[in-house]
């Protein structure tokens, strides 16, 4: 038991120290992180940033042309997807210092090769 939660505390505290300095980043992103954390946090540092942060530079159409599917596959695009069509906020499938997998593969397992 002690064991346990001496673990679980260890675990914690990397955590948080991971949490405080946003160790992990992405390297596509670099340019973002030279203009300020800002450019993503619009909503302060204690929050997680709003979806509305994304698409100052990305936009929902242009990311489902770049994954569109066709034939049989067409609504297993996950910018224009069967249930949602093009309303899923970005950060439900992409995380950005924490892996995330894509929401669809929570209940099917469509093959994209292109996420990150
Ligand atoms: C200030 C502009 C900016 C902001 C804000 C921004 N991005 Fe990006 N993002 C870029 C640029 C530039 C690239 C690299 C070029 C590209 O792939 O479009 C990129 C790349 C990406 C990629 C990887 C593309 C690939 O396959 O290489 C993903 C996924 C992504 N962004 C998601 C997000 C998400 C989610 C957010 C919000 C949390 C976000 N971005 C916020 C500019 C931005
Ligand atoms: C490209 C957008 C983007 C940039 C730039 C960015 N963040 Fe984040 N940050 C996010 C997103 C999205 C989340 C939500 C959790 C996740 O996806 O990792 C987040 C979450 C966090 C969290 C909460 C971590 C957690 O796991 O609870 C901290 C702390 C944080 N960011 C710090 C920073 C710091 C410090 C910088 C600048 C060095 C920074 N972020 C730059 C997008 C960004
Ligand atoms: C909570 C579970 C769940 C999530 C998350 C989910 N789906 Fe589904 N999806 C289902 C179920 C259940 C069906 C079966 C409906 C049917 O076949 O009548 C289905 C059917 C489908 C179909 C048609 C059948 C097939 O397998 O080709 C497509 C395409 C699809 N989903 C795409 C997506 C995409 C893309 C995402 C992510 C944006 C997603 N789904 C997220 C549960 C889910
Ligand atoms: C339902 C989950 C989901 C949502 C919501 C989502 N994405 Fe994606 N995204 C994915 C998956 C899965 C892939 C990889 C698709 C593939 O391999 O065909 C991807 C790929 C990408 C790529 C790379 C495209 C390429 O051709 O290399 C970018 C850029 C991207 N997403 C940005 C975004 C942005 C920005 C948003 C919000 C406007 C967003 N995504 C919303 C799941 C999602």
């Amino acid at each position: 038991m002690k064991s346990t939660l001496t673990l679980f505390a260890a675990a914690l505290a990397l955590t948080l120290s991971f949490g405080a300095a946003a160790q992990n980043t992405r390297d596509y992103h670099m340019d973002v992180y030279d203009a300020g954390c800002k450019t993503c946090h619009d909503q302060g540092m204690k929050r997680f940033p709003s979806d509305d942060a994304c698409l100052q530079c990305h936009s929902m159409e242009e990311v489902a042309k770049q994954t569109e599917r066709h034939g049989e596959e067409a609504r297993q695009n996950p910018h224009d997807s069967m249930h949602y069509g093009k309303e899923a906020p970005c950060q439900e499938c992409h995380g950005e210092h924490t892996a995330k997998k894509a929401l669809c593969q929570e209940c099917h397992n469509f093959d994209y090769p292109k996420f990150k």
